[in-house]
């Protein structure tokens, strides 16, 4: 029986799913032009960040140490490496890394969702929009909201240019002044709760992006990244809360506690 085809039934030429590359990288960089080596990248830039994140909320716990506690933690990470290699080398190496995963983790995300964009959509199944949660459809604008903290955080702690009281090597004053701010200590709120929001996708999306998938372990993938964001949320919001409190506040200032720390570790 012949078949006449109907206008719409003729057949398109489909479009590429991908732009094709411009050119071939040589190997191992032609993985990172493919939509599951940048998913790679993605999940392992993300994980070395969640390192960092634990890391820096376990050290600024030495905030309900006091003042000097928390020089004496920033002077050690200056040390790091003993004296086989220069004072705040391996530091600055760390830096160095952590901005590579920043900048890798970031670039890897936005060419995704670019070639996620221009994919041709015509044969995709309907979406379930149940399944794509909350935190799935955050990370958007998550992603951008830690971004533009971290700016803010290191212009105003690290680099002092919003507090005409800033004293180099006293983060703790430095961090006390600058959460004493309400809307300071609102915006920590707000953006340590993007954070936590992102982590749990994270979290849980990096399970599949690095073929970590069995029946076994799939179900602890879930409070696993509960766990993890809510440990970090915990600690980073009572940092604000805290200093809002008055229970994190220099009274004295730091030169004069340490002159005074001194005294008392030489009449030991
Ligand atoms: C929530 C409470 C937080 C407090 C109280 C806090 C406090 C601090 C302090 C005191 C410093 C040292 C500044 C200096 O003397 O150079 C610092 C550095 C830094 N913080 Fe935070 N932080 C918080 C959250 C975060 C979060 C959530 C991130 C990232 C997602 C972050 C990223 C950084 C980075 C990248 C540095 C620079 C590290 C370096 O220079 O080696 N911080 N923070």
């Amino acid at each position: 029986m012949a078949v006449t085809l109907r206008p719409q039934d003729k057949l398109r030429t489909p479009k590429p799913v991908n732009k094709p590359p411009r050119m071939s990288l040589p190997w191992p960089l032609n993985l990172y032009q493919t939509a599951i080596g940048k998913k790679w990248v993605m999940a392992l830039t993300g994980l070395g960040l969640i390192g960092f994140v634990v890391a820096h909320m376990v050290g600024n716990l030495h905030l309900y140490e006091g003042p000097v506690e928390v020089h004496e933690y920033a002077e050690a990470l200056r040390d790091l490496g003993g004296h086989i290699i220069p004072r705040t080398y391996l530091l600055w190496l760390l830096r160095l890394g952590l901005l590579a995963m920043f900048g890798l983790h970031i670039h890897s995300a936005v060419s995704l969702s670019r070639m996620s964009a221009i994919s041709n959509t015509k044969y995709q199944a309907p979406r379930d929009f149940a399944a794509a949660n909350f935190a799935s459809r955050t990370m958007r604008w998550t992603g951008p909201i830690i971004a533009l903290f971290i700016l803010y955080h290191l212009a105003d702690l690290t680099w002092g240019w919003f507090d005409d009281d800033w004293v180099r090597g006293d983060p703790y004053g430095n961090a006390d002044r600058s959460l004493s701010r309400i809307p300071v200590a609102i915006f920590y709120v707000v953006a340590n709760i993007a954070l936590a929001v992102h982590l749990f996708h994270g979290i849980f999306s990096m399970f599949t992006s690095l073929g970590w998938n069995s029946p076994k372990f799939n179900p602890l993938r879930r409070p696993v990244a509960l766990g993890i964001a809510g440990l970090i949320l915990l600690g980073n919001l009572s940092f604000p809360i805290m200093v809002q409190a008055g229970v994190i506040e220099e009274e004295t200032p730091l030169e004069i506690l340490l002159e005074q720390h001194e005294e008392a570790e030489a009449s030991q």
